[in-house]
């Protein structure tokens, strides 16, 4: 039988700590399940004792999933580990994730301690966890920038306290492929009781290099985790990208020769969810989960694919999620329809209300939007509408006039916590117009840091619009995301679902500092 190779997805840790992707409890748990259904052997949750909204959800997704191993970071203080372990009591199966870093740059001016220090703290972090769970993650971190005598020295002795895992982090993306593998193949072959750990590698982008160094750390360091996020997701030039290590495993296992047990099927949704949910953007030229991975423009190409797929196609769309566009409801579709295709499509909503509430914003699309698809109703159901009872900011009716040649102007119609305001403005288009007449009543004082349309379905004007709104007030940022046939009304409803992100101070969940 052959070696599995462990996929450990840290979106919701290190991938939320890209500036303009925190997100809520709820948007965490959404996409925690969604990881759950690709079946990711381990879900990093988050960092329990960075805010009590992290604490919130990571408790949230560990007492929800039970297919996956749910982790929590912690600095290697008794403190973040006992909150950790406090957040992951409800786990089936759970894993405490703790670092210091091993660098002498990181010790000396960040840390201001001694690599003594460093060396007995690592170890009495690690003693304390083990006491607290069976499974125990040690990461050092800059551990690729370390001396390697101090980290094998380090290594060992939290292998001895009990570490179940052992992560080499590169930080700062400095690596390159040949001289990471090696590195971790170094600290295997060097340290004597290596044999008693999982090794696993985690690498950031930073030189474009984070997938191609893990893949190397795998195959000469022998590294049998890989951390990752979706669609790369993650602070400065982001993480290892999950859809392109595990397709590279499974498409070269002639060459790898690994098990990887993630359902590729769930890829593109899992890859959707997270874009629509932060709203980082994912490149149409991305591998895998890019609009134009399995795109063949060339007429060469398309006659070679017709003839025989394999000619230019090494993997196929299907097997990762992509599904051509077909139609899947319509207005007369019933609400019997409308639930089973949610339960195809995956998507538990919680109660029946949030089921009718998503079946009457159904109703009213189909009215407007001839041809319904999945992506149509995965919009729909992400809309915050849905799943959050309460609203404080809520679109009620929008019309705008705009002419060539003359200032565009909007009236826009909207609830402020069950009282109904009017408000009118001009703008330089109607979108500005509208966003202006919005914020001349609340007054949020925000900056809009973002702001990005696309099409939800391609390749055609009839598509519904997706709008995502980024703003920014005092220090906090928040993602607003809009779907409807009219980008006007999209950009509102974006506009109005970010100033309630704003709203709900309570729910915003902190990036790790
Ligand atoms: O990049 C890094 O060093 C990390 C550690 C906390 C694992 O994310
Ligand atoms: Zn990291």
């Amino acid at each position: 039988m052959a070696d599995k190779l462990i996929i450990f997805d840290t979106t919701l840790r290190d991938g939320e700590q890209s500036p303009g992707a925190s997100m809520t409890k709820d948007e965490k748990l959404r996409i925690a399940r969604q990881l759950e259904r690709l079946k990711v052997d381990v879900i990093e949750a988050g960092f329990a004792a960075s805010s009590n909204g992290d604490f919130e959800a990571v408790k949230a997704i560990a007492d929800t999933i039970k297919e996956s191993t749910v982790c929590s970071l912690a600095r290697a203080f008794d403190r973040d580990i006992s909150r950790a372990a406090e957040a992951l009591q409800g786990a089936r199966s759970a894993r405490i994730h703790t670092f210091i870093a091993t660098s002498a740059l990181h010790m000396e001016k960040k840390l201001r301690m001694t690599p003594d220090q460093v060396y007995e703290q690592a170890r009495s972090a690690v003693r304390f966890a083990r006491n607290l769970t069976g499974d125990v993650e040690f990461s050092p971190e800059d551990g690729y920038r370390s001396d390697v005598d101090f980290l094998c020295r380090v290594l060992e002795a939290v292998i001895d306290e009990g570490a179940t895992t052992i992560n080499v982090p590169d930080t700062v993306g400095y690596a390159i492929p040949e001289l990471y593998g090696n590195f971790i193949r170094t600290l295997r072959e060097r340290i004597p009781n290596s044999d008693k750990a999982i090794w696993s590698v985690h690498c950031h982008n930073d030189l474009g290099m984070a997938v191609a160094n893990s893949l190397a750390g795998v195959k000469i360091g022998g590294a049998r985790q890989v951390e990752c996020t979706i669609n790369g997701l993650g602070e400065r030039a982001g993480n290892t990208s999950l859809e392109e290590v595990v397709m590279a495993v499974k498409t070269r296992r002639d060459y790898f020769g690994l098990d990887v047990g993630i359902d590729t099927t769930q890829i593109v949704p899992a890859s959707r969810l997270v874009s629509q949910t932060t709203g980082f953007v994912v490149q149409p030229n991305k591998a895998v989960v890019g609009a134009n991975a399995f795109a063949h423009a060339s007429g060469i190409h398309q006659d070679g694919v017709l003839k025989a797929r394999d000619t230019y196609e090494i993997m196929r769309a299907e097997d990762v999620g992509w599904s051509a566009n077909k139609i899947v409801l319509g207005k007369l579709s019933g609400r019997n329809a409308f639930k089973q295709r949610l339960q195809e499509l995956g998507i538990d909503l919680e109660s029946e209300a949030e089921i009718n509430a998503a079946f009457t914003k159904f109703k009213e699309l189909a009215d407007r939007k001839s041809e319904i698809f999945d992506e149509d109703i995965i919009a729909l159901v992400a809309d915050e509408s849905v799943t959050s009872e309460q609203e404080h900011f809520r679109l009620v009716a929008l019309s705008q006039h705009s002419e060539m040649g003359e200032r565009p102007q909007a009236k826009v119609v909207f609830g402020v916590g069950g009282e109904e305001c009017r408000a009118e403005a001009q703008g330089n288009g109607p979108v500005d117009a509208s966003i202006k007449a919005i914020e001349s009543r609340v007054q949020s004082g925000a900056e809009m840091v973002l702001y990005s349309v696309n099409a939800i379905t391609s390749g055609s004007t009839e598509s519904q619009g997706e709008v995502t709104v980024r703003l920014q007030l005092g220090g906090r940022v928040v993602n607003g995301v809009g779907a409807d046939p009219d980008i006007v009304v999209a950009s509102a409803k974006a506009y109005l679902a970010a100033l309630n992100k704003l709203h709900s101070k309570a729910e915003r969940v902190a990036a790790q500092g």
